[in-house]
């Protein structure tokens, strides 16, 4: 099935893209490949980061474009004819399984110079999203809204992603079903058909980032006006707001809790910039403090930071903003702090595993409180192991700091746990060495060479293993 699959998808391909795709990591065909170099020798692909103590951290690095905008925005530009030129699109591998996924779908994707994407989706064969490109991650549902508007079906197989709890859908479902989808759902997959979308007032119980953008998407090529009423505001809703915008889309409101959309008959390809990424510079900022030193972070929206600067402060780490950077001084005391993760612009849910790793080293009792997932206490048991002392009561982690943590053998449970683990590591005592380390790319584009650039001492251990 795979390899009829991969088969399939090399058939695809065209000739004159093979030069980018031999110079770019993410390209489609080596994942192709590798894949199938997994399946036909049978080994285990093995994925290992190792750090050692690092002294305090020096210098300056710059932030990706966002991954939680890309996502989006590569989905939203199925919705028009002609090419959309995406510019400072990071080269991760999520935004590298959307492009699969586009591709698949049959938009002419072209990866060129900077961070530069091309996407031209003039012609949209399928409506279908196959298991093997749409259980890659959560995010490969955002195809359906505007699949739905443009073609008035589609089918997808329920996303996978992160282990980070159950994460519904029936928002997206619910929206669809108000605009007037018929909603069917199988065993894993689900199907939602209209002739043509009609604009509606929808209220989301939940101010849900991917059910907002499913829905505006969708709207944007629907029947009159939709209403979306206690939409996300991140920022990333924005920036995809902007852009279909940018396209020929009329909203208002993008970004405050009532988003209006009036449908239009076409969006046209245009050229947009992917806002930085918020999380990357967080996590940049919790690797300076870990390690009591001093970094320049180029490249980042100080008001997006707000939430995470804020507690920074709070901490006693000094925060200077300037114009398109931060620079994050920490020599001073550190003071312990309580987190409680919110919707934007309240503290960010996927900063929380860093800010742990943080926590557990700062003298005092720290709280954390995750409100947005059920699940997000994964990495807690890998920090225990390095010897960070925490009690987990419900959605709460109860953090007494310790002097110092040591290193140890650690497994990245997900994305996020995967970055703190990372952290945890630079300022352990010893070697740490962290296994499913993979799970990182999926957010961090070179993660460890921005470390080592700043003198960390990490390397990666890629391997088959028999
Ligand atoms: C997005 C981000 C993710 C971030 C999250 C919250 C992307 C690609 N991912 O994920 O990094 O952690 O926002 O800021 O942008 N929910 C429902 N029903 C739904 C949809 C969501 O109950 O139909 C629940 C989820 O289970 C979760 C909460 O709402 O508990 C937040 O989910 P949501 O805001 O939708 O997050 P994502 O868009 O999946």
């Amino acid at each position: 099935m795979i390899l009829r699959f991969l088969c399939k998808y090399k058939f695809n391909f065209k000739v004159g893209y093979l030069y980018e795709v031999y110079r770019f990591p993410f390209c489609c065909l080596k994942i192709s490949i590798s894949t199938k170099q997994i399946v036909m020798k049978g080994r285990i692909y093995v994925s290992k980061i190792i750090i050692e103590n690092t002294p305090s951290l020096k210098g300056y690095i710059r932030v990706d474009g966002a991954k939680n905008a890309a996502l989006p925005i590569l989905a939203a530009s199925l919705l028009a004819h002609g090419a959309s030129i995406l510019e400072d699109t990071p080269k991760l591998k999520d935004v590298e399984s959307m492009c699969e996924l586009l591709q698949w779908l049959g938009p002419d994707i072209r990866i060129l110079e900077n961070n530069t994407v091309q996407i031209n989706s003039s012609r949209i064969r399928k409506y279908a999203a196959p298991y093997e490109l749409a259980s890659k991650m959560r995010a490969s549902f955002l195809v359906m809204g505007p699949l739905l508007a443009r073609r008035g079906r589609t089918r997808i197989s329920l996303p996978g992603g992160c282990a980070i709890g159950t994460r519904p859908i029936d928002l997206h479902l619910k929206g669809f079903a108000a605009m007037g989808a018929k909603i069917t759902q199988g065993h894993g997959y689900v199907e939602a058909k209209a002739r043509k979308l009609k604009g509606a007032k929808i209220y989301l119980d939940f101010p849900s980032v991917g059910a907002t953008e499913n829905i505006l998407m969708a709207a944007c090529l629907a029947e009159g006006q939709t209403i979306i009423e206690n939409a996300a505001v991140e920022p990333e809703i924005v920036d995809l707001a902007n852009y279909l915008v940018n396209m020929g889309a009329n909203i208002k409101g993008a970004g405050t809790d009532t988003v209006k959309v009036v449908g239009v008959k076409e969006l046209k390809g245009c050229t947009h910039t992917i806002i930085p990424d918020r999380i990357e510079a967080g996590t940049f900022m919790v690797a300076t403090a870990i390690t009591k030193g001093m970094v320049k972070i180029e490249n980042v929206v100080t008001d997006h930071l707000k939430p995470i600067t804020a507690k920074m402060r709070e901490i006693g780490i000094d925060i200077e903003e300037q114009d398109t950077s931060i620079i994050v001084n920490a020599q001073d005391r550190f003071k312990p702090v309580d987190i409680k993760t919110l919707p934007f612009p309240g503290f960010p849910t996927d900063m929380q595993a860093q800010f742990m790793a943080l926590m557990s080293i700062v003298d005092g009792t720290s709280i954390i409180t995750e409100t947005i997932f059920e699940n997000r206490f994964m990495h807690v048991s890998e920090l225990k192991r390095m010897g960070a002392n925490i009690k987990i009561e419900g959605r709460t982690a109860v953090i007494e700091g310790v002097k110092k943590i040591t290193g140890a053998q650690v497994k990245a449970t997900d994305l996020r746990a995967g970055a703190a683990l990372v952290l945890a590591g630079l300022t352990a005592e010893g070697e740490t060495e962290i296994s499913e380390a993979k799970h990182i790319d999926r957010g961090y584009y070179e993660f460890e060479k921005k470390l080592i650039s700043l003198g960390a001492k990490i390397k990666r251990i890629e391997d088959d293993e028999d």
